[in-house]
């Protein structure tokens, strides 16, 4: 699986970056609004550091206007992924986007006829939103699996991107299940890795060569 990393945050980009297990970023118009940043400058900063796949959103409604920005987002770096939402005109417009090989990222996906749809117009990746809809009470892991299970039976290859992420067992989770990238917040990543007995165990490994150094010196 994938692992992408889900803000516009430059510095969270480039410590994930220098972990060397970095795939993508994803980013949103909340998240590009909290650095407060020219977006187009953000996005040109973040593509000079992440050379794989880095999303940005379309904020217009409707198809013509989407394909608009689109081409203006494209032009900031050639890893650029244009986020489209799961609309009938979003549809339209990554049929659109797909014919002229701009590869596409159809966010805000909650239903698996959602990502039915948006495969058949051509979307390279599909993002179902998992935390949204858990906090909703509807188990969001359950659409990944559907959308997974629909893809498989008719050999659809929409990237599936896990996102909406809000800890580890999500991640986990959608490893199981078979999703094609995860999105995870650089708080989550740090999670990932972090385990109390590798803590423990690195604690003990040097008070013992501590000891052994401090014998021998004697
Ligand atoms: C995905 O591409 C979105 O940016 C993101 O995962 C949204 O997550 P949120 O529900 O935590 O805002």
């Amino acid at each position: 699986m994938k692992l992408f990393i889900d803000t516009a945050n430059i510095e969270d980009i480039k410590k994930a970056h220098f972990y060397g297990v970095l795939d993508g970023v994803t980013t949103n118009p909340t998240l590009l609004s909290k650095e407060g940043a020219d977006p187009l400058a953000q996005l040109e900063k973040i593509c000079e550091v992440v050379k794989g796949p880095v999303s940005a959103e379309v904020t217009a409604l409707d198809s013509e206007t989407m394909v608009k920005e689109a081409l203006d987002l494209s032009k900031i770096a050639s890893n650029i992924v244009i986020k489209v939402p799961c609309t009938t005109e979003g549809l339209k417009a990554t049929r659109e986007l797909s014919s002229k090989n701009i590869n596409t990222n159809l966010t805000l996906c909650f239903s698996p006829s959602q990502a039915l749809l948006v495969a058949k117009a051509g979307a390279t990746y599909v993002s179902p939103f998992i935390g949204r809809l858990d906090d909703i009470s509807t188990e969001g892991m359950n659409l990944v699996a559907d959308i997974r299970l629909i893809y498989d039976n008719y050999g659809i290859s929409t990237q599936i991107i896990a996102a909406s992420i809000r800890h580890p067992i999500h991640f986990l989770e959608a490893a199981r299940i078979g999703a094609g990238v995860a999105t995870v917040p650089f708080a989550v990543i740090e999670k990932l890795m972090n385990h109390p007995l590798t803590d423990k165990g690195i604690k003990r490994f040097l008070d013992d060569w501590a000891k052994l150094k401090d014998n021998l010196s004697k």
